[in-house]
């Protein structure tokens, strides 16, 4: 059997413990990914022990609540705190979601909270999207068309052609199905992972788009979509409830069709 070891910076350590003040009744353990590029040293695992009298119901709110009164240098990414901006994906017992919608009750025992996997990492909970995002630029999100726009309205669609834009729309970039997928931890590089391959469809199936073959000629690369091999860990994880298997899908029928 093939035996693999991490490299010795990549093991990660025992770092500090925070106690709950006296008198606390409902105490969670919160063991939490910290590291700090400046310090030059492996990451550990920091346990804070959190009141969950006197914390919001959410696990973002437990972060808040470190950063805010227990250690002020703790890293994390948030913005809207309701779901929608995308900022909060972490990893939280085990799975790929959105801290401030996940519900410190929903975890059994200590709440692990780690950054998005096979991402580099800023600091702590901190991952590093520039990658994620060129990947995005690259289908070009943004409506083509070379006709010119009716002078009076905008382009309409009809209510058919607006509802095969349902699911699909509501994507928040938070790539947690990108970064839950083994092949885009294999070959990130290359393959665009399924957060950018719904948005590569988002715009394919817009009625009012006009380069639907030119998009579809820049997916049908061996890495880019067809690393996809349907294991829909992309569609478990996603905290939307969105299922962008279902897409990569649809685009692969697309291109089978057209040949
Ligand atoms: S279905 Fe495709 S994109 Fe989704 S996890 Fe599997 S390989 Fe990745
Ligand atoms: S499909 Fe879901 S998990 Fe993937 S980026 Fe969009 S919202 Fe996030
Ligand atoms: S803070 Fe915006 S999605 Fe969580």
């Amino acid at each position: 059997m093939v035996q693999f070891s991490l490299p010795e910076n990549s093991k990660i350590g025992t770092g500090k413990t925070y106690r709950a003040p006296p008198g606390a009744r409902r105490v969670r353990e919160f063991k939490i990914y910290r590291w700090n590029v400046d310090d030059g040293k492996n990451p550990v695992i920091d346990t804070f022990e959190i009141d969950l009298d006197d914390c919001g119901p959410m696990v973002l709110d437990a972060l808040l609540k470190i950063k805010n009164e227990i250690d002020t240098s703790l890293g994390f990414r948030r913005s809207c705190r309701e779901g929608v901006c995308g900022s909060c994906a972490m990893n939280i017992d085990g799975t790929n979601t959105l801290a401030c919608i996940k519900a410190i009750e929903d975890v059994k025992g200590a709440v692990r909270i780690h950054p998005l996997p096979h991402l580099p990492v800023i600091k702590d909970l901190v991952p590093e999207l520039s990658h994620a995002f060129a990947q995005y630029r690259l289908i070009a999100p943004w409506l083509e068309c070379e006709s010119a726009p009716p002078p009076d309205r905008e382009r309409l669609q009809s209510e058919e052609e607006r509802g095969k834009l349902d699911g699909l729309w509501e994507c928040i970039l938070c790539f947690c199905c990108t970064t839950a997928c083994p092949s885009y931890w294999w070959n990130g590089e290359r393959y665009l992972g399924p957060a950018i391959l719904l948005q590569a469809y988002r715009w394919i199936a817009d009625s009012r788009d006009e380069k639907t073959g030119e998009r579809l000629d820049a997916l049908e690369d061996p890495f880019r979509l067809y690393r996809c091999h349907t294991i829909m860990n992309c569609t478990k994880t996603c905290p939307k409830g969105l299922n962008p298997g279902r897409a990569i899908a649809e685009i692969k029928k697309l291109l089978a069709l057209r040949r």
